[in-house]
């Protein structure tokens, strides 16, 4: 079963509380929350304060994703904050064996990330130890931007690999991510659909959802 996992960054903050009742509602599966500092990617966002406000007032888990310089620096202010799962980027500073055992050192599901551009080889020395691998599809740093069609190799063939190997991984995918895209990364080997335009820019989020779903 395809999961979804809307991302907040798309919401209307002024009524976020609203917000995430209204996708809990419509049956979301958890909430993806995208933290950036302005040094990995070119933008900023929120950081713990809104992980920890939101955890008390939802029931759905937070998928929070790091696009962070050094995510190891952070880890455990997250998991303090009510983190779910936290994913940190293959690309970043800091170790990545270092950081997903920090993070299961927490209880926290852990996952990796991969830009566009980074082939799968970075990440299959650390597969037997993760949760999750998600597969950007765009450029991280913003919302709204156009699915990379290129990035669906990859995610095959990591798949492919982790059932071969009997991993039982998840694969995300994040960026550009509508009811036209959803079904190629599905095909791929995707089993989580992040989507931020696609549902909290849709006038009914409950019909966005499904149609993400299929
Ligand atoms: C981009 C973020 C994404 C973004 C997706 O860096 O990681 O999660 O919110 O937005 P859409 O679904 O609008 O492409
Ligand atoms: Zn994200």
């Amino acid at each position: 079963m395809t999961k979804i996992s809307p991302s907040i960054l798309a919401a209307d903050f002024w009524r976020l509380g609203d917000e995430i009742r209204k996708v809990e509602a419509a049956g979301a599966d958890m909430l993806h929350i995208d933290v950036m500092d302005g040094l990995f990617v070119p933008n900023l966002s929120f950081g713990m304060p809104v992980v920890s406000s939101v955890r008390p007032n939802t029931r759905l888990p937070l998928d929070v994703h790091l696009m962070l310089a050094n995510p190891v620096k952070y880890i455990e202010a997250f998991a303090k904050a009510g983190a779910d799962s936290i994913t940190v980027h293959v690309e970043a500073d800091s170790d990545p064996a270092q950081a997903i055992e920090q993070i299961h050192r927490l209880g926290k599901r852990a996952g990796l990330s991969l830009k566009p551009g980074t082939p799968a080889q970075a990440v299959c020395p650390y597969l037997k130890d993760l949760d999750m691998v998600l597969v950007m599809t765009v450029e991280p740093g913003f919302g709204g931007q156009k699915f990379m069609g290129e990035t669906m190799e990859k995610l095959s063939g990591l798949s492919r690999r982790c059932q071969e190997l009997g991993y039982a991984v998840d694969f995300e995918v994040d960026g550009g991510i509508d009811p036209s895209t959803a079904p190629i990364a599905v095909q791929n080997g995707a089993n989580i659909l992040v989507a931020g335009s696609a549902v909290f820019e849709q006038p009914d989020y409950a019909v966005a959802i499904a149609r993400l779903r299929g």
